[in-house]
C-alpha cells in the first residue's frame, strides 16, 4: 500500500519568473536525502540550522545567500560514489551512508569497528564477509579518501553547473574536512576549511543526532567533537542559539519546506528563468544517472526520446518542454534504490522488486513539492504505468493515462532497451522496435511507439545506433533492466 503524503500548499502565482530558485532547489534536496539514507527533509533541516548559526555569528547577507545553497546542495555528489561504495562494502550502500553520519571515524576503536561489522559484506556468506572486512581494514583510509574525493568533486561540479558561485562549490567540496586536519579529501585544517563547509558539517551532525537521540545528545556530540571535527567557535554559537530556545524550533514542522524557502535572504533572491529550470533539471538528471554505470545517461536518453516522440506527434512547444523536463527527472526516486539491487547480476527477488516499484512514488513525492511542477510530477510518476493497468505504482489504466504520460512510458522503455550498457552493447533498433510493437496497444501506446519508430529512423544518431549492432544479447536480459 503506497502512502500518500499530505497536500502541499503553495502561494498563488501566475508565472515562472515569480518562482525563486530556492523553491526548486530546496524541493530537489529531498532527492539527495534519499541517496544518503536520510529521511526526506534532512538537507532542508540542515539548511535551517545553518542559517541560524550564520545569523548568530553575524555573517553578511551576501555570504548567507551563498551558504543557503551550499547547505541545500551539500550532498549533490552523493550518488556518484554509490556504486564504488557498494563494491567496497559489498552491501547496501544507502544504509552504510546513513550510519556513517553517526559514527566517529577519526577514532579507531569500538565505534568504527562496530560500523564495519554492521555493514561490510552483510548479505554474503561468512568467508566472503571476512574477505570484504579484511579488504576494508587494509584499504580503509585509501578507500575513504577515494570515496570522498569522488563525491566532493562531483558535488562541486554540479553546483557550478547549476550556476552557483565558486564559494558555494568550495563549501560543498570541503564538506568532509575536519577542524583537526583528519578529514578528507585534502586534510585541510582549522580556518583553512571554507566556513560554509564547517557550518554544513556541524549542522549535518546536529540534525542527525537531534533526530535520532534528541537535542541534549546532539549538543553533547557537538561539544565532544569540538576542536576535532568542528570549529569550536561554531559549536559555541550553536549552544548560544540553543540556550535561547531557537536552535531546534520548527525543525519537525509540517511547513518545513515553506519555512526553508523563507530563509533565503530577500535582498539576494534568485528567480527562475526557463533556462535556469533546464539547467537545474539537467544537473539533477546527472545526479540520478551517476548512481550506477547501469543507468549511465538514462535520464538524458529518455528526455531526448520523449522530445522526439512529442515533436513527431505535433505536440505544442510547452508540452514538449514538459516532456523533456519530465524525462530528465522521471527516475529521481531511483536514488532511493540501493546499488545492491540496481547492479544485481541476477534476477530480483520479490522483496527487491518491491523496493524497485517504489521509485516512481518517490519521484512523485519529490517533484510535486516544486511550484509549477504539479503536472510534471504526475507525468513522471506514471512512467511505469501501462495501458492494461499492469504497471506501477498506481496501476492506472488507459482511462487515466494522458498523452504525455504515454509518451514518457514509451521513451523510458526505448532507452532502457536501446542504450549501451556496461554488460551489453546497444540493441539493434529493429529489435527494440519489434519488442515494443508486441506491447503496443496493450501495455504501451501504439501511436507513441510508431511516432518513436518514425522519429528514430530519420535521425542520424539512430542511424548510428542501428549500425552499432553486433552482439547478440538475450532479449529477456535487456527487458529485465526496464526498471
Ligand atoms: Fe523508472
Ligand atoms: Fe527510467
Amino acid at each position: 500500500m503506497v502512502r500518500v503524503g499530505p497536500p502541499i500548499r503553495y502561494t498563488r502565482r501566475t508565472a515562472l519568473e515569480h518562482v525563486k530558485v530556492s523553491e526548486m532547489v530546496a524541493a530537489l534536496s529531498y532527492a539527495l536525502d534519499l541517496t544518503e539514507g536520510q529521511p526526506l527533509g534532512h538537507s532542508a533541516r540542515v539548511c535551517m540550522l545553518g542559517m541560524r548559526l550564520a545569523a548568530e555569528i553575524g555573517m553578511p547577507v551576501r555570504e548567507r545567500a551563498e551558504l543557503y545553497y551550499a547547505l541545500l546542495m551539500k550532498d549533490a555528489g552523493c550518488s556518484s560514489n554509490a556504486s564504488r561504495l557498494f563494491h567496497i562494502v559489498a552491501a547496501d550502500e544507502i544504509r552504510a551512508k546513513r550510519d556513517v553520519k553517526t559514527t566517529d571515524w577519526t577514532r579507531v576503536g569500538f565505534e568504527s569497528m562496530e560500523y564495519a561489522l554492521g555493514h561490510v559484506g552483510r548479505s554474503g556468506p561468512v568467508l566472503g564477509r571476512l574477505a570484504a572486512l579484511a579488504r576494508v581494514a587494509a584499504k580503509g583510509k585509501t578507500d575513504a579518501c577515494e570515496l570522498v574525493k569522488i563525491r566532493c568533486e562531483r558535488g562541486a561540479n554540479i553546483a557550478r553547473r547549476m550556476g552557483f558561485s565558486e564559494r558555494v562549490a568550495a563549501g560543498i567540496h570541503a564538506l568532509d574536512e575536519q577542524w583537526n586536519g583528519a578529514g578528507y579529501p585534502d586534510h585541510l585544517e582549522g580556518e583553512a576549511i571554507p566556513l560554509y563547509a564547517r557550518i554544513a558539517l556541524l549542522c549535518q551532525t546536529l540534525e542527525v543526532f537531534w533526530r535520532e537521540a534528541g537535542e541534549i545528545r546532539a549538543l553533547e556530540v557537538a561539544r565532544k567533537r569540538a576542536g576535532r571535527w568542528f570549529d569550536p567557535a561554531l559549536v559555541r554559537a550553536a549552544e548560544s542559539v540553543a540556550v535561547r530556545g531557537e536552535l531546534w524550533e520548527g525543525l519537525d514542522a509540517s511547513t518545513l519546506l515553506a519555512d526553508v524557502w523563507a530563509l533565503e535572504p530577500e535582498e539576494t533572491s534568485l528567480f527562475l528563468t526557463e533556462a535556469r529550470v533546464d539547467e537545474i533539471c539537467g544537473a539533477f538528471a546527472d545526479v540520478v544517472d551517476a548512481k550506477s554505470p547501469f543507468t549511465y545517461r538514462h535520464s538524458t536518453g529518455v528526455a531526448e526520446a520523449a522530445v522526439r516522440i512529442g515533436e513527431t506527434l505535433g505536440m505544442t512547444p510547452a508540452e514538449v518542454t514538459l516532456l523533456r523536463r519530465a524525462g530528465l527527472l522521471h527516475d529521481i526516486g531511483k536514488l532511493h534504490v540501493p546499488n545492491t539491487i540496481l547492479e544485481k547480476p541476477g534476477k530480483l527477488d520479490a522483496a527487491e522488486w518491491t523496493v524497485v516499484k517504489r521509485h516512481p512514488y518517490y519521484s512523485w513525492q519529490i517533484l510535486r513539492r516544486i511550484p509549477k511542477f504539479q503536472r510534471l510530477s504526475e507525468v513522471a510518476a506514471c512512467h511505469h504505468e501501462r495501458l492494461d493497468g499492469r504497471g506501477y505504482f498506481r496501476s492506472y489504466d488507459e482511462t487515466r493515462l494522458d498523452l504525455p504520460s504515454r509518451v514518457l512510458a514509451v521513451a523510458d522503455v526505448y532507452d532502457a532497451l536501446a542504450a549501451k550498457r556496461p554488460y551489453r552493447e546497444a540493441l539493434p533498433l529493429e529489435t527494440v522496435l519489434g519488442m515494443m510493437r508486441k506491447d503496443a496497444g496493450q501495455a504501451l501506446d501504439g501511436e507513441c511507439v510508431e511516432a518513436l519508430a518514425s522519429a528514430m529512423s530519420t535521425t542520424a544518431s539512430l542511424g548510428n545506433l542501428a549500425m552499432a549492432l553486433g552482439q547478440s544479447v538475450a532479449v529477456e536480459c535487456a527487458a529485465a533492466m526496464v526498471y
